[in-house]
């Protein structure tokens, strides 16, 4: 049985009094008019028209927090006030597994954007996980396309909502920074369509985000901000988007084929124009012009980019009173922290190690370099200045006040081939002799400067990591204080796993916390204390080591600087590791809590292509806590081979110790379908297929067979 794909409704088109209303402005507009509207002339800004009351749009990074100012000429502006709550990454909201922190994250973002006067929100990025060492991973959510779908959907109706429109990057495979500007990304249709697609399209057409920005690298053979196939036919025609495709910041690289291949807005200024840059020269600036006029460009393809340039000023507010927008406040603050919460992991809790009792616990050693140090700023574009940063340190004190006595030592150094230091070493062993718990905080960190690989860069734009090993000396320096105290923590900050199989079978405790936001040495330390139960769930698979992840095993990277072949194919992440049956550290999916859950035996009722799932899922410990319940669907027998399971639901419940809920899964043809591409379409294959249901993909407590 086929199924096509039903064409989209337009998300964003505005209504048919404000079409017509673009309409007259077009008309009014003189060429050199339009031709401005649809470059940069500013680092942020691009032209607006005085004369007709057009302003400027006013776009900012993103996406977890209003980068500072930059001037107009990137000119770093320490004057004004531009400290923004900084919320955690991509990588950690995504692990709530919680759509509504999604909504949450986007509204702080939104009305913080409008509060600083911009139209535009870079974000969010939404890239496959495809090899741990992409150096914007902790920008991104997940290896899943699934889970990324449910996340951006919330996160863009949140900044929305708000007034001020989002723009969803890179569109499309952009999944690594290394020859980030020019490598050429091949992939099969399927992958494309099963893996790296799905996401951006439930941003558009669920989310209705407004701006969509192409990515540097291309794709096919075509830069991808003006690939034909990805933008005209996908885009804008499978999907219906109204709005507007912006490049990256120096994307476009071409006049003509650029205008034809469906690039709306130019920008970038380039750092070599600096410090008087001269927008005339840009692609769509003089050049595009003169095209116009010499008859090679229809004058009609610059009015329909102006024409979804217009939409999202009306969309957002640019010719009528926006609501306002709050700037730092301690309920942003509060959302920051509340998704810490519920995104920090709990990998491993061996004897129940966790949480700590303020009863009986008097003395924490505080290890590494990473548990006194702020990120905010950390990463690339996506910085964040703000207010303050609970650092773990700064966590732990406020919470135990004079109750215990913490310590700190630093453990390692942050610097370019810094190796094991033995006198750090030496200090955090006698430091953890002497307590009666030891907490390291390591893992990767972000770098300062990304314009070069400074000393410190791994999860940073521009740059991926060159291994997965611990940094630093980590390694030697965890063994070494597990030694010492046999109650030890580890706490690991990062964008995606790290190597820990040197000392992971002797820690107790293990915690994964991405880059938390300004709150998160409060979450982590809520967590630690059992103030909060952790609910996060890991949304990439931990490999064990590089070599066993699918991109380095089957597929290529980072290819020979010219083209990456993605051989793995579909098999990304989970799908890989079930498949081949490659054992990982620790399973996608995977989190631990405090209290425990027990599973029903689930009820299914199937009616043509699409299943009905009820299930019960009861807290059994004494504690309140967060389940997030998943279901993954297997295809028993199929023309095409198919992995072993994939995410097709899931849902976060919040239980009182005790308290059991009912919940249902309705799973329609898309959970079933594969993309066949000689067919070139999903195919519902009838077959037997089971429904298992689990708390990570490797956990699975209960499953149904039915047939469809
Ligand atoms: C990044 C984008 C960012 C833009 C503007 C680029 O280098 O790839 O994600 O939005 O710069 O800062």
């Amino acid at each position: 049985m086929g199924t096509n794909l039903l064409p989209v409704s337009a998300q964003q088109t505005t209504d048919p009094a404000t079409e017509s209303k673009i309409e007259s402005l077009i008309k009014k507009m003189t060429l050199e008019e339009k031709i401005g509207m649809i470059h940069g002339n500013s680092s942020f800004t691009s032209t607006g028209v005085a004369r007709l009351g057009i302003p400027e749009l006013m776009t900012s990074d993103g996406p977890h927090g209003v980068r500072p100012e930059h001037g107009r000429d990137w000119v770093l502006d320490n004057k004004g006030d531009d400290s923004s709550t900084y919320l955690p990454v991509g990588i950690t909201l995504a692990s709530t597994w919680n759509p509504e922190m999604g909504y949450a994250s986007g509204s702080v973002l939104g009305s913080e954007a409008n509060y600083r006067g911009k139209d535009v929100i870079l974000g969010p990025g939404i890239n496959i996980m495809r090899t741990p060492l992409n150096g914007r991973n902790f920008e991104y959510m997940s290896e899943d396309p699934y889970l990324i779908s449910k996340m951006v959907v919330g996160y863009i109706k949140g900044v929305q909502d708000q007034g001020v429109s989002a723009s969803l990057k890179h569109y499309m495979g952009n999944n690594q920074e290394i020859n980030r500007s020019g490598i050429n990304v091949e992939m099969s249709e399927r992958a494309l369509r099963e893996i790296y697609l799905p996401g951006f399209k439930a941003a558009v057409v669920e989310g209705g985000v407004n701006t969509v920005m192409g990515s540097y690298n291309r794709f096919r053979g075509e830069y991808c901000t003006y690939n034909d196939y990805l933008i005209n036919k996908i885009l804008k025609g499978e999907w219906g988007f109204q709005g507007l495709v912006m490049s990256d910041w120096g994307a476009i690289h071409s006049t003509k084929e650029a205008l034809l291949g469906g690039a709306d807005l130019e920008m970038g200024t380039d750092l070599e124009m600096l410090p008087n840059p001269d927008y005339s020269k840009f692609f769509f600036a003089d050049a595009a012009l003169r095209m116009v006029r010499g008859g090679e460009i229809a004058e009609s393809v610059i009015d329909d980019k102006v024409r979804r340039i217009l939409r999202v000023m009306y969309k957002t507010h640019m010719f009528d009173k926006r609501p306002s927008g709050t700037y730092a406040t301690k309920e942003h603050a509060d959302v920051a922290r509340k998704i810490a919460e519920e995104g920090i992991i709990l990998l491993k809790n061996k004897g129940n190690v966790l949480p700590l009792d303020k009863k009986t616990i008097k003395t924490i050693a505080v290890i590494g370099a990473n548990g006194n140090r702020t990120n905010g700023m950390g990463g690339g574009s996506s910085q964040v200045r703000t207010k303050y940063e609970i650092t773990p340190l700064k966590g732990l004190q406020n919470l135990c006040g004079n109750s215990v006595g913490i310590t700190y030592e630093q453990g390692y150094t942050i610097a370019r081939n810094a190796q094991a230091d033995p006198k750090l070493i030496q200090q955090a062993v006698d430091a953890a002799k002497k307590a009666d718990v030891a907490i390291v905080v390591g893992g990767w960190t972000h770098g300062y400067d990304y314009s070069v690989w400074s000393d410190n860069a791994y999860d940073t734009e521009g740059f991926d990591k060159p291994d997965m090993n611990m940094p630093f000396g980590q390694d030697e320096l965890i063994r070494a204080v597990i030694k010492a105290n046999p109650n030890t923590i580890v706490v690991l900050y990062g964008g995606g796993p790290i190597d820990i199989d040197t000392w992971v079978n002797e820690a107790k405790g293990i915690l994964q916390v991405g880059y938390p936001g300004m709150e998160g040495g409060t979450a982590l330390a809520e967590i630690l204390f059992g103030v909060v139960n952790p609910s996060g769930k890991l949304t990439v698979t931990f490999p064990k080591h590089l070599e066993d992840s699918p991109a380095h095993k089957l597929g290529e990277y980072p290819g020979d600087s010219i083209n990456v072949h993605y051989n793995e194919d579909i098999f990304v992440g989970y799908r890989y590791f079930d498949t081949y049956k490659v054992e990982p550290q620790f399973a996608f999916g995977h989190g631990l809590s405090y209290t425990s859950f027990k599973y029903s035996k689930p009820v299914v009722v199937t009616s043509t292509g699409s299943a009905s799932v009820k299930i019960s899922v009861q807290n059994t410990g004494t504690r309140q806590g967060a389940e997030v319940v998943q279901l993954y669907v297997r295809d028993l027998k199929s023309s095409l081979k198919r992995p072993v399971k994939e995410l097709k639901a899931f849902n976060k419940v919040f239980l009182n110790a005790g308290e059991s809920k009912e919940i249902e899964f309705n799973l329609d043809k898309s959970a079933f379908s594969y993309y066949d591409d000689k067919q070139n379409q999903w195919v519902l294959e009838p077959g037997k297929f089971d429904i298992l249901i689990g708390s990570s993909s490797s956990d699975i407590r209960t499953k149904n067979r039915i047939k469809l």
